[in-house]
């Protein structure tokens, strides 16, 4: 059988995986489905990178060791992915033992075979992105990745000699044009970092602990980026002593990774895999981001969209075809919520729904709810079957070049060209004239293409796939070369009608009920409670305790509400006016439901007024208003303070 293996980054820890995030392993998993459809036997990887110098410190900052803090972040990782219905064969962690003891096997021959050495390292640090920078690549003066602050470091430390793979590169991307995609991220390697040389890197550090540590030199952990790009063999058993699958799937097919690690998929990997003397992978494709409204998705932005609401209102079949339909794989691309209505509506309810409900409506009622067998047959239905039998051909063609939204699109033209089908041969009026023939013919032809099209869509929406088929009265695998014949469907199927697959809906209400169930989850995540991965990390671990100086730290005060208005974008927040003493600052709370701006103009309250200030859906939010919430939802500002001044301080 022809194998066909495919990976997703591993992912960083974080509590707050966006639909960004989600994108990369959407779209592999979409391609798994479609491969095994094509009669592959496809294994896909995915993994957490759970290593280095960030998550030490993040683990630190919870009061928690790193460990504990990675296993619950991943726990929940573990069950996006599942409400994703990511079908995933392994997910490696780099904590794994397994996977620890195979770097370090790597790690020793790569320096038994010279491609490693010691030496000394001088340059500017970026403890963020846990990277060396050379003077020369720093911009005005900082990280180039991610624009912070650098400071000098020197440091024993172990390079790799990367540099002396410079032209095997660059020969290997001639010889593989197809290596790296799409074409301008090559031309971007070539122009950014291979035309001027490159530099032997440094793969060891010594300022935390928290990796694997060089075996045979303890005081040193492997560079993480050297730990995370192994999962793509170790999972597959290399370095253990199990390394069937290895010998079986290895090269990869594609590493899907998102353009900002296209570098390191690109440069440092094939050449430590060259070092190695293993097969380069076939493909590179590096993806464009989704943004919202232009700018980078993050929590301190307050701009990130949550798949689960959208998945809990409106189902994974629709979240998946807007992802992949919406957006240019390659490129970045803007996510609108009211954009992802229209196309619910547009693509799913009017053309693929409605083309549902009518086939199977119209078999109901002009045929006893069976599949009649075709009679009379017109030039005009010639047309339908072309598109119908070529469209997986299409979709092939675009899937191998990962352009999902161009190989949905093919799709979608046969969905549209079979409803206008339905309006060219009228079957309402075929019914009223009694040409019982040639409306025999049109239905039959009328369900057929459905039946290819619940073939096409399947790797995509699956389902919305069963469910059509379920109604169509099919049965028995589902084959993607079944969708390149016309003729499959046995007359005499009965059909049977089920629920309407999307149902229209109407817009403002819906985007508003999205935007107020985004919120709550954004606001509960930051304020710690429910869906807080951290916060329960720390409940698990027991109460910390602090010591008064530590408590010291949050300065809480007495604040009069001024003023309350609802915030211009979000529907379960107040902006609220506050004065402590002579000053007066902003505060964004998520208390409307429990509060009317009447109960809360003139009202003491305490807030914390030293949190950092972040923005809640672009309004910036100065501190933080204390209530008290118990566990049937009730919900109590904390105040009884209406003597007390406001400014004063609570101690
Ligand atoms: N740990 C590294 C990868 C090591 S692979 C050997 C890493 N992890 S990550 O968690 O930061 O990113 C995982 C993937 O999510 C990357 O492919 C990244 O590009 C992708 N995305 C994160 N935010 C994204 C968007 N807003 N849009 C699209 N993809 C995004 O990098």
């Amino acid at each position: 059988m022809k194998r066909f293996y495919l990976t997703t980054p591993i992912y960083y820890p974080s509590d707050n995986l966006h639909i960004g995030h989600t994108y990369t392993t959407v779209a592999a998993d979409v391609i798994k489905k479609f491969k095994k459809m094509q009669g592959y036997d496809v294994y896909f990887v995915t993994g957490t990178d759970e290593h280095g110098q960030k998550i030490q410190e993040i683990a630190k900052k919870n009061g928690l060791s790193p460990k504990a803090y990675v296993d619950k972040i991943v726990a929940d990782i573990k069950e996006l992915w599942k409400v994703l219905e990511i079908d995933y064969d392994t997910l490696i962690r780099t904590t794994d033992t397994y996977h620890e003891k195979a770097v370090q096997k790597i790690f020793t021959e790569l320096y038994e075979k010279g491609e490693i050495y010691k030496s000394t390292y001088k340059g500017h640090y970026c403890t963020p992105c846990e990277a060396f920078w050379a003077e020369s690549q720093l911009v005005d003066g900082k990280c180039p990745d991610c624009n912070r602050e650098v400071h000098l470091a020197e440091e024993e430390a172990y390079f790799f000699k990367l540099s002396k793979y410079r032209d095997r590169l660059l020969k290997f991307y001639e010889e593989n044009p197809d290596f790296i995609q799409p074409e301008s991220r090559k031309n971007e390697m070539i122009n950014n970092f291979l035309k001027d040389g490159l530099e032997d890197l440094c793969v060891s550090r010594t300022s935390f602990d928290w990796g694997i540590k060089v075996p045979f030199d303890p005081a040193h952990v492997i560079y993480v980026w050297i730990d995370a790009l192994a999962c793509y063999i170790t999972a597959l058993g290399y370095g253990t002593d199990d390394d069937e699958k290895f010998k079986k799937y290895w090269p990869a097919n594609i590493h899907l990774v998102g353009k900002e690690i296209v570098r390191f998929h690109t440069i440092i990997w094939p050449a430590l895999l060259m070092a190695l003397d293993l097969e380069i992978p076939k493909k590179v494709f590096g993806h464009g981001w989704i943004l919202f409204e232009d700018d980078k998705m993050s929590k301190s932005k307050g701009n990130v969209i949550y798949p689960e609401p959208i998945i809990e209102l409106y189902g994974i079949d629709a979240f998946k075809y807007f992802l992949l339909r919406e957006f240019s794989f390659g490129q970045d691309g803007s996510f609108h919520r009211e954009k992802f209505l229209q196309r619910l509506n547009s693509d799913l309810a009017n053309d693929l729904g409605n083309l549902v409900s009518r086939t199977v409506t119209m078999v109901e009622k002009y045929n006893e709810g069976l599949v009649p067998a075709p009679v009379e047959e017109e030039d005009l239905d010639n047309s339908l079957k072309d598109i119908a039998i070529n469209a997986a051909g299409k979709v092939e063609d675009y899937m191998d070049k990962l352009n999902f939204s161009q190989a949905l699109e093919e799709i979608w033209k046969l969905i549209r060209r079979t409803n206008k089908y339905i309006d060219e041969t009228t079957p309402w009026i075929l019914v009223k004239e009694e040409k019982k023939d040639r409306l025999d013919t049109v239905l039959y032809n009328l369900s057929e293409s459905l039946r290819i099209i619940s073939i096409l869509i399947k790797p995509y929406m699956e389902k919305t796939s069963l469910e059509i088929r379920k109604q169509l009265g099919l049965t028995g695998d589902i084959l993607w070369e079944d969708a390149k014949a016309w003729g499959k469907l046995q007359a005499g199927t009965k059909v049977e009608k089920g629920n309407i697959i999307f149902p229209r809906l109407d817009i403002q209400k819906e985007l508003a009920k999205l935007n107020e169930a985004n919120d709550k989850l954004i606001q509960e995540r930051s304020k710690g409670k429910k869906g807080s991965k951290v916060e329960d990390v720390k409940k698990e671990e027991e109460v910390q305790e602090i010591t008064i100086d530590e408590f010291a730290k949050v300065q809480l005060k007495v604040a009069e509400v001024l003023a309350c208005e609802n915030h211009p974008k979000a529907d379960r927040l107040y902006v609220l006016k506050l004065k402590l003493g002579e000053e007066e600052r902003q505060v964004v709370s998520g208390i409307k439901e429990y509060y009317s701006p009447e109960d809360l103009v003139g009202k003491k309250v305490v807030v914390v007024t030293n949190l950092k200030p972040v923005k809640l859906r672009g309004v910036e939010s100065k501190g933080m208003i204390l209530a008290a919430e118990d566990s049937e939802g009730n919900l109590s500002l904390v105040s009884t303070l209406e003597d007390i001044a406001s400014g004063a301080t609570i101690s």
